[in-house]
C-alpha cells in the first residue's frame, strides 16, 4: 500500500521512494510552497545529487513532483535555494514572464577524486513555468572556486535596503556573503565566522534573515549555521548566530553558541523565500549524518521536519529563537481523544504513533518523565531532569536501534533555557520514525528518529510534578 511501509511517517514530507537529505530552494509563490530537496533516485543511500521537488498549498500536505535539476559535465547538484526573480533582473525570462531562478552548488566528482580542491562551484538555473522545467544557465558557473574544498550551499535573499540579491554561502570554518544585481555577476562582500560559534566540523546551508524582535519594532539579522560534526548530541546539528547585517557585513555580539535543536534529527534547515518578513518559516531534513545511511527503512530513506515557525526573543541572556510547527498543522490535528488530569496519569487505549500530545506542569519545573512504550517491551522516555537542569530524550531501548553503534548509545540533553519565563508547556509531536519535543511553544526543542517495530499503546507520566492538562489527540494522515 502507497505510503503504509514500516516506519513511513504519516504526516511529514518523505519522498515516495529512494534517498533524500537536505531540503532547497524553498520558495512560497503564488500560493504555493515549494519544496526541492537533495535526490538520488538510484537508490536508498547518497549518491550523485538531484533536486527532488515537491510543492503545497498548507505546508502539509504535498504533491510530489518530476525531479527538477539534474547532474551535468559541471558536476552534481548540490544543496542551494531559490528565488523569485520578479524584475527579471537576470534577464532569464521576461517582465511579464519572470524567472524562478535557482541557485546552487556544482559538486564535481572527477575533480574531487583527482585530489583537486576548487571541485565546488556555484550555478544558477531558471524556469519559466513555475517549477516544473528548468533550464541551466549557459554562463555556469556564476562562482568558480580558487582552491577552497568545502564552498558550497547557497542562500539567496532580495535585500531590500540596498536593492541587491544577497548570497550566504560557506567556505569550511566561515561564512561569506555575496552582492548581486543580476543574478549571475557576485561580488564578494565580507566573511564571517572563524572566531564565532561552534567549530567543531564544516560549516554547511547558511541561511540570512532579519526577524523583528517579538513584542517590540526591534529587527535583528539571523544566521543559521548547520554543522557537521560537532553538534551537542553528536554529528550534525544546526547553530544560529543573532547581530547585525548592514548589507555588506554580518556582525554580532553574541558570545556563546546558540542551537536551534538539541535533538540529534534536526538538519541542513533552511528557511522559506517569498512569504512576509513576520512567516519565517523553516524546515529541516530530520536525520544525521552518523548514521543517516543505515537507518531501517527500505523503499525511501529519512524525512523532513514539521514545517516550523521562527520568532525571535529577548530575555536576561540575550536573544534566542523558538521554532514551533506552523498553524496549520492544527487544520489536521483532530479533537483530543484522550484526556487526564493530576500527578501519575497513564494513557492507553489506542496506538500513539500518529499523535500530538500535550500537557502543562503548574508549578516549578521539577523531575518529570513521559514513557511511550508498546508490546514488544520497547520504550521512548522523556522529560526534564532538575539536578543537571536538562531536558532529556532517551531512544536508547526505543525500538529499532541496533542497525548502527552511536545511534541508541547515550540519553540526549538539552540545557533548559531558564528564563524568567517558566517552562511548562509541553507539545510532542510523535509519528512512525520521529518525535519532536518542544518546550514552551518551542524555547527548548529536540527532535529525533525512532525506529518501534510496533506502534506506542501507552504513555505513563511521572515525576514530582502534578500534570495538568494533558491531551492527545490524532493527526490526520496527509497521503492518499
Ligand atoms: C548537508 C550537505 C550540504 C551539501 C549536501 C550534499 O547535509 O552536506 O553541505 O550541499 O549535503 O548532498
Amino acid at each position: 500500500d502507497r505510503f503504509r511501509e514500516s516506519y513511513r511517517p504519516q504526516y511529514h514530507f518523505t519522498p515516495p521512494e529512494k534517498w533524500m537529505n537536505d531540503p532547497n530552494g524553498l520558495l512560497f509563490h503564488n500560493g504555493t510552497y515549494h519544496l526541492f530537496y537533495q535526490y538520488y533516485p538510484e537508490d536508498i543511500v547518497w549518491g550523485p545529487m538531484h533536486w527532488g521537488h515537491a510543492t503545497s498549498k498548507d505546508l502539509i500536505q504535498w504533491e510530489h513532483k518530476p525531479i527538477a535539476l539534474y547532474p551535468d559535465e559541471l558536476g552534481l547538484i548540490f544543496s542551494g535555494s531559490a528565488v523569485m526573480d520578479i524584475d527579471n533582473t537576470s534577464g532569464l525570462g521576461t517582465k511579464e514572464n519572470p524567472p524562478m531562478v535557482a541557485i546552487f552548488t556544482y559538486h564535481l566528482m572527477a575533480g574531487e577524486q583527482a585530489g583537486r580542491k576548487d571541485f565546488q562551484t556555484q550555478g544558477i538555473a531558471y524556469s519559466l513555468d513555475e517549477g516544473d522545467t528548468w533550464t541551466k544557465y549557459d554562463g555556469n558557473p556564476v562562482i568558480g572556486n580558487d582552491g577552497i574544498k568545502d564552498f558550497r550551499d547557497p542562500k539567496v535573499m532580495w535585500h531590500e535596503a540596498s536593492g541587491k540579491w544577497i548570497m550566504s554561502l560557506v567556505a569550511g570554518d566561515h561564512a561569506k556573503f555575496y552582492s548581486s544585481s543580476d543574478l549571475k555577476d557576485w561580488k564578494l562582500e565580507s566573511e564571517f565566522g572563524r572566531e564565532n560559534g561552534a567549530h567543531g566540523g564544516v560549516w554547511e546551508c547558511p541561511d540570512l534573515f532579519p526577524l523583528q524582535v517579538e513584542g517590540s519594532d526591534e529587527q535583528q539579522w539571523v544566521l543559521l549555521i548547520s554543522i557537521n560534526p560537532g553538534a551537542p548530541n553528536g554529528g550534525s546539528g544546526t547553530q544560529y548566530f543573532v547581530g547585525d547585517f548592514d548589507g555588506k557585513k554580518f556582525t554580532t555580539t553574541q558570545k556563546e553558541t546558540k542551537w536551534l535543536d538539541y535533538g540529534t534529527d534536526n538538519y541542513a534547515g533552511v528557511t522559506w523565500n517569498g512569504l512576509p518578513d513576520d512567516e519565517r518559516t523553516f524546515i529541516g531534513w530530520m536525520s544525521n549524518w552518523t548514521y543517516a545511511r543505515d537507518t531501517p527503512t527500505e523503499v525511501w530513506r529519512s524525512a523532513m521536519t514539521l514545517p516550523r515557525k521562527l520568532t525571535l526573543h529577548q530575555n536576561d541572556k540575550g536573544y534566542y529563537l523558538k521554532n514551533f510547527p506552523v498553524n496549520q498543522i492544527e487544520n489536521y490535528t483532530q479533537e483530543p481523544s484522550l484526556q487526564t488530569n493530576g500527578k501519575a496519569n497513564v494513557l492507553t487505549g489506542e496506538d500513539f504513533n500518529q499523535n500530538r500530545i500535550n500537557f502543562e506542569i503548574d508549578e516549578k519545573l521539577q523531575d518529570f518523565k513521559v514513557t511511550f512504550s508498546n508490546e514488544a517491551g520497547e520504550k521512548l522516555q522523556l522529560g526534564y531532569n532538575a539536578e543537571k537542569a536538562n531536558f532529556f530524550v532517551d531512544r536508547t531501548a526505543s525500538g529499532k536501534v541496533d542497525f548502527q553503534a552511536d545511534f541508541g548509545k547515550e540519553v540526549h540533553f538539552a540545557p533548559s533555557i531558564a528564563t524568567s519565563e517558566t517552562e511548562n508547556t509541553f507539545s510532542i509531536f510523535i509519528d512512525a520514525s520521529s518525535v519532536e519535543f518542544f518546550v514552551n511553544g518551542g524555547a527548548v526543542v529536540m527532535t529525533e528518529q525512532i525506529f518501534p517495530t510496533q506502534p506506542y499503546t501507552s504513555i505513563s507520566f511521572e515525576g514530582d510534578v502534578t500534570y495538568k492538562d494533558i491531551t492527545s489527540s490524532k493527526i490526520e494522515r496527509i497521503w492518499d
